[in-house]
């Protein structure tokens, strides 16, 4: 039984960016106090080794930073402020349209959140503070924390706590007797008794607007980092008479992203929930381990994706698709009944329609294969149509760029390409008209109509035999000299 005032919640492994989402998936209570955050990104983050700001690395395709919005909005706020450091013009661009405030000086998380003021202190509903390098927490943890909110002890802080398997330099949650928050003491100002404090400080708090700024406005810096720490705020609500509560989330959860050792950690939980809600709403997936998602990958049901296979940004699968493996694909659309692969490619304009069939080494960039057509082997396909149940032969390449502008080839229904063919575009190829094996064609074929293109074949009888002979007489006189 966990004591009051301090909701324990278990490990939650179900999803908040789901592979495929449904309106039911979820019930958000909707709060009826406004809800309203501020998230700290103002950190250098200089474990990164980078020129991008921290925050604006990606997990699954996305900004860490966007996770956290994205995560916020699932809460339907009415208001969202991103602090961020002078010059992080590319976090505001990538956070736009939310508000963001900037703090001149990195002074600590209390100085951060303070930093927030312009945006919001005017707003008196239920207030998030997040850390834009925290973006794995699910909005079940949020709302659990809402819910604390507004519990029998109606608590005017409540903060997310965790007991990692590591506790190292967290800040540790002093609880009373009742179990309800105390005060929170960064590891660097702890005696040893208060390391020893079971619940560490994952930095996410839920606030009362109304009074944020009040204790905000109080914290100091007279301790051992000399920085204005955010977690006083909670000494100060008590000391105001308020009560202070606690949420339990799992660590996994609550992991910060400091390093790309720790991005790629965060990613493989990512990922790990991605690959969960597909295979929930009816993708089977025998490897799932080694299918990499985008956080925008929409999936059908009974879809198949075999083993190695990577979605980029803006794919799209139907309903019984067949992905055999080893492909690779982004910006695509794939209709209901598409074979694809293994080794298919699919590049940003792809639409594939209807049980049309796409084999190994097939690249598909800005073209439409529509209906029942097949491209089973070794082809480019760019800037194309490829008519209903149209058949391209291996190796067919549309030659579309001419190293300065890129020109479509259309390709009728039922056509037969043949093997081999080079269609150098601009050029039409009419419905059910076929083309030679080994052809490269640069004029329009009308429909039903066989083209041709090949110079015309020679046999020599015994001249191979009469080659042989006079090579292996060459080479015996050599060895004799
Ligand atoms: C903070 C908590 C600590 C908690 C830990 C969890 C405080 C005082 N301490 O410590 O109790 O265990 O997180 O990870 O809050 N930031 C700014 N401006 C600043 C300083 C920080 O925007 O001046 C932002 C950072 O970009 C980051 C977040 O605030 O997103 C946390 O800052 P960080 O310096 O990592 O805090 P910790 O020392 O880890
Ligand atoms: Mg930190």
């Amino acid at each position: 039984m966990s004591p009051p005032g301090h909701e324990r919640i278990c490990h939650i492994s179900s999803v908040w960016v789901d592979a495929h989402k449904t309106a039911d998936d979820w019930v958000i209570k909707m709060s009826e106090t406004p809800i309203g955050a501020i998230i700290l990104a103002a950190g250098k983050g200089t474990r990164m080794k980078s020129d991008l700001p921290k925050v604006l690395h990606s997990l699954a395709g996305k900004p860490m930073v966007r996770h956290v919005t994205d995560l916020v909005e699932r809460l339907a706020p009415q208001r969202i402020c991103v602090v961020i450091a002078p010059g992080m013009a590319q976090v505001a661009a990538a956070v736009a349209p939310y508000r963001t405030a900037i703090q001149a000086e990195a002074l600590g998380t209390g100085h951060a959140a303070l930093s927030a003021a312009p945006e919001m202190r005017d707003f008196t509903g239920n207030v998030f503070i997040l850390f834009g390098d925290t973006p794995l927490i699910t909005a079940e943890t949020l709302q659990a924390m809402l819910s604390a909110r507004s519990s029998a002890t109606s608590p005017a802080v409540v903060v997310l706590g965790m007991r990692p398997a590591g506790p190292n330099a967290y800040g540790r949650l002093i609880q009373a007797a009742d179990g309800s928050l105390e005060r929170i003491v960064e590891f660097k100002d702890a005696t040893d008794a208060e390391k020893a404090a079971p619940l560490c400080n994952s930095g996410v708090m839920l606030v009362d607007g109304a009074r944020l700024f009040g204790w905000l406005d109080q914290i100091g810096n007279d301790n051992a980092k000399g920085e204005y720490y955010l977690t006083d705020i909670v000494a100060l609500a008590r000391a105001d008479g308020a009560a202070c509560a606690v949420v339990e989330g799992s660590e996994e959860e609550l992991l910060g992203i400091n390093s790309r050792v720790e991005l790629a950690a965060g990613e493989a939980i990512l990922q790990r929930r991605l690959r969960e809600a597909a295979m929930l709403a009816g993708v089977t997936m025998p490897m799932p381990e080694t299918v990499y998602l985008h956080c925008d990958t929409r999936f059908g049901r009974d879809v198949f994706v075999g083993p190695h296979t990577v979605f980029g940004p803006g794919v799209t699968i139907g309903n019984n698709v067949e992905i055999k493996g080893f492909c690779h694909f982004e910006g695509a659309k794939v209709a209901d009944g598409a074979i694809l692969g293994p080794y298919a490619r699919l590049r940003p304009g792809a639409d594939i329609g209807e049980n049309a069939h796409l084999g190994n080494f097939v690249e598909i960039k800005k073209a439409t294969i529509e209906a029942g057509a097949k491209v089973n082997h070794l082809s480019y396909i760019g800037d194309a149509r490829v008519g209903a149940g149209a058949n391209i032969g291996a190796g067919t390449i549309t030659c579309n760029y001419d190293g300065f502008d890129k020109h479509f080839t259309d390709i009728g229904a039922g056509a037969f390409i043949g093997t081999n063919t080079s269609l150098v575009a601009p050029v039409t190829i009419g419905d059910g008209a076929m083309t030679a094996a080994g052809s490269t064609i640069s004029r329009n074929v009308p429909a039903d109509t066989l083209s041709i293109e090949r110079a015309s074949e020679e046999h020599k009888p015994g001249w191979v035999a009469r080659f042989r002979a006079r090579k292996l007489r060459a080479k015996q006189d050599h060895a004799a000299d």
